[in-house]
């Protein structure tokens, strides 16, 4: 995730500013940059890489440098090079401005700029704020105002920096969607997207909320709303320590991992899901919408977690898109010489971007001739690169080697995309609004499985010593108990397998006693009476039966050893809420038995070997 640092006082911001973005670097990040006010002139110096190079490249004589921005990208809209990188200047080079977030109707405000004169120079959604203060500061007459009024005309997300040579004496900065702190020093204040950037050099900080607007100067700082009305801020101390900041206060990235869900999801769907005429709007694949429209198969292809989200996208295209769709392991899709016809549309699954295997997917997908779609997480990795269109998942960094919310941002561009080519071959907009609704409520529904986790604790105690579990599923819950198996089996060592609820009859029944535990994901779907009979088939021989069930069930009540309750959602959508318990569960499992829960043993998170 972005990352940013602004510093204006007495002290040269230079060594605090490259010091700030180094201890960003745990949000993951690709290129780095930086914005020096020195004798009333902006330079600005970025790279693609490493802050460490960054740093090399600032020559060594910057003197007099009173107040300075900096940034470290994790790109979303352009790939990770110097270009791309921030800061960002308007057409004259007088205004500087970073970014987090996303600016969602950049283009059109691109459109108009440049047809007003603005020339352009990157890809990112981010250039479009200079050029938009540039353009109201002829209006306004005032740094400050500009902003304000730049900021009116954006929609999206955005926690932002401005540095500026026409009014040296401040930095501005804003907030919407994206977090961002004051820090009060002595004779000096800064700017940041988090404390970890900042605790070196103060603890006392005061933190921005969304809609506010702050002029930090080298001794004051005032906060405003964005219609200009004067607000207080309270100045808080940091106690905490760096280590748990980096971290959001979590004991681990994983758990960080698991409860930005939520956010995470809002980011997958941000500008993409259109409510007033029911479908769903995907940039990476507009130009390809004919190809879509006219397919008559769909291969998807990708490893580990990525495969399992696969699974789902199976179900859902079959079922609405009425299309045949294979799913296929990378690793054995790139070897077994497969048969693919003109038309045919592939799509690579992939969080780094960089899985060899799905890679070599991808390239003998390409060599035989079909349309090969990226879905993935880093802006600019290998298979984004070298697709023909895509989707990115804007699920921000992943540190956890084990995926989380990769996995259900995964889901929802699936679905996003499955309601695109379900419109297309006749869903009706009323459908398409009742699922564009769903997505929308997706958040708040993680947000109360997220609120209540006491029973998940409980059941990790109670499971945290046994050797095996099973999981079941039927239908779209199917691949979830595949994915709630492997995430217990990487970070705890337990041995654990998922098992379509039907199969079981067909062997692992005979594995069942009363030590072993079965976690059977039982919403109120298509499904539902069967499953409560393979949970019977389960009891019948004393197995321990752990259900995830909705929160208006009450058939599985008696039935079940322990219950864990999620809302109710539609039926193609229920995996992005029975994942949740999944994960977490398998996280205090793995706690509890003092494994190393970000790093287990074996594991790498992005394999570029075969
Ligand atoms: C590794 C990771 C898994 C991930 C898989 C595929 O095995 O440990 O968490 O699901 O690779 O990675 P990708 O980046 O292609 O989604």
């Amino acid at each position: 995730m972005c990352g940013i640092i602004g510093c204006i006082g007495d002290k040269n911001p230079l060594p605090i500013l490259l010091d700030g973005l180094k201890r960003l670097e745990y949000r993951g990040y690709d290129s780095a940059g930086v914005a020096l006010l020195s004798n009333n002139t902006l330079s600005v110096f970025k790279k693609a890489g490493k802050v460490s190079e960054l740093r090399t490249s600032i020559p060594a004589i910057q003197q007099n440098i009173t107040a300075g921005i900096a940034h470290t990208r994790w790109a979303t809209h352009g790939v990770p090079n110097d270009i791309n990188a921030h800061p960002h200047l308007d057409c004259k080079n007088e205004i500087a401005v970073i970014h987090n977030g996303i600016i969602e109707n950049y283009h059109a405000i691109r459109t108009k700029l440049e047809g007003e004169g603005h020339r352009f120079l990157s890809m990112t959604d981010t250039e479009v704020i200079a050029h938009l203060i540039e353009e109201m500061i002829k209006y306004s007459g005032d740094l400050e105002t500009a902003v304000r009024l730049a900021l009116r005309q954006v929609e999206g997300t955005y926690g932002i920096a401005v540095l500026s040579s026409l009014e040296p004496d401040k930095i501005i900065a804003a907030r919407k969607g994206s977090p961002l702190l004051i820090g009060v020093g002595k004779n000096e204040h800064y700017v940041a997207s988090d404390a970890a950037a900042i605790v070196h050099y103060t603890r006392n900080v005061a933190y921005l909320e969304d809609g506010e607007i702050a002029v930090l100067k080298k001794d004051s700082f005032e906060t405003k709303t964005i219609d200009n009305e004067d607000i207080e801020k309270q100045v808080h101390q940091v106690t905490i320590d760096i280590a748990e900041i980096e971290k959001g206060g979590f004991e681990h990235f994983m758990l960080k991992e698991i409860m930005e869900q939520p956010e995470t999801l809002r980011n997958s769907m941000r500008g993409r899901v259109l409510l007033d005429v029911g479908n769903a709007k995907l940039s990476g694949l507009q130009d390809v919408l004919p190809t879509l429209e006219n397919t008559q198969r769909v291969i998807i292809t990708a490893c580990g977690t990525s495969w399992h989200a696969g699974l789902v996208g199976e179900y859902m295209l079959e079922q609405y898109g009425r299309i045949p769709v294979e799913v296929e392991y990378a690793s054995e899709f790139r070897y077994r010489n497969p048969i693919i016809k003109e038309g045919d549309v592939v799509f690579l699954i992939s969080q780094s971007g960089e899985t060899a295997d799905t890679l070599a997917a991808l390239r003998e997908a390409k060599h035989k001739g079909a349309a090969a779609f990226g879905i993935c997480n880093v802006v600019g990795s290998t298979i984004a690169r070298e697709s023909q269109g895509g989707v990115y998942i804007h699920a921000g960094p992943e540190i956890g080697v084990a995926s989380t919310k990769a996995f259900t941002s995964q889901l929802v561009v699936l679905s996003l995309i499955t309601l695109m080519i379900a419109r297309q071959r006749g869903l009706s907009p009323e459908e398409g609004k009742k699922i564009c609704q769903a997505l929308l409520d997706l958040p708040d529904k993680v947000e109360t499985i997220l609120r209540n986790t006491t029973e998940i604790e409980a059941i990790a105690e109670e499971l945290k010593d046994v050797s095996n579990v099973l999981y079941l599923g039927r239908g779209y819950n199917f691949p979830v108990a595949l994915e709630g198996a492997l995430k217990l089996k990487e970070i705890s060592y337990i041995h654990a397998e998922g098992y379509p609820a039907a199969e079981m009859k067909h062997g692992p029944i005979a594995l069942i006693d009363e030590n072993m535990p079965v976690v059977v994901i039982a919403p109120k779907d298509s499904t539902y009476e069967k499953i409560i009979s393979n949970i019977q088939e389960v009891k019948a021989r004393k197995g321990i039966v752990i259900a995830i069930v909705n929160e208006d069930d009450t058939a599985i009540q008696s039935l079940a050893d322990h219950l864990i309750r999620v809302p109710r959602t539609v039926d193609f959508l229920s995996p992005i809420l029975n994942i949740i318990p999944l994960q977490l569960l398998a996280y205090h499992i793995a706690v509890k038995r003092g494994c190393n829960v970000d790093q287990p043993r074996n594991l790498a998170k992005s394999v570029t070997v075969e």
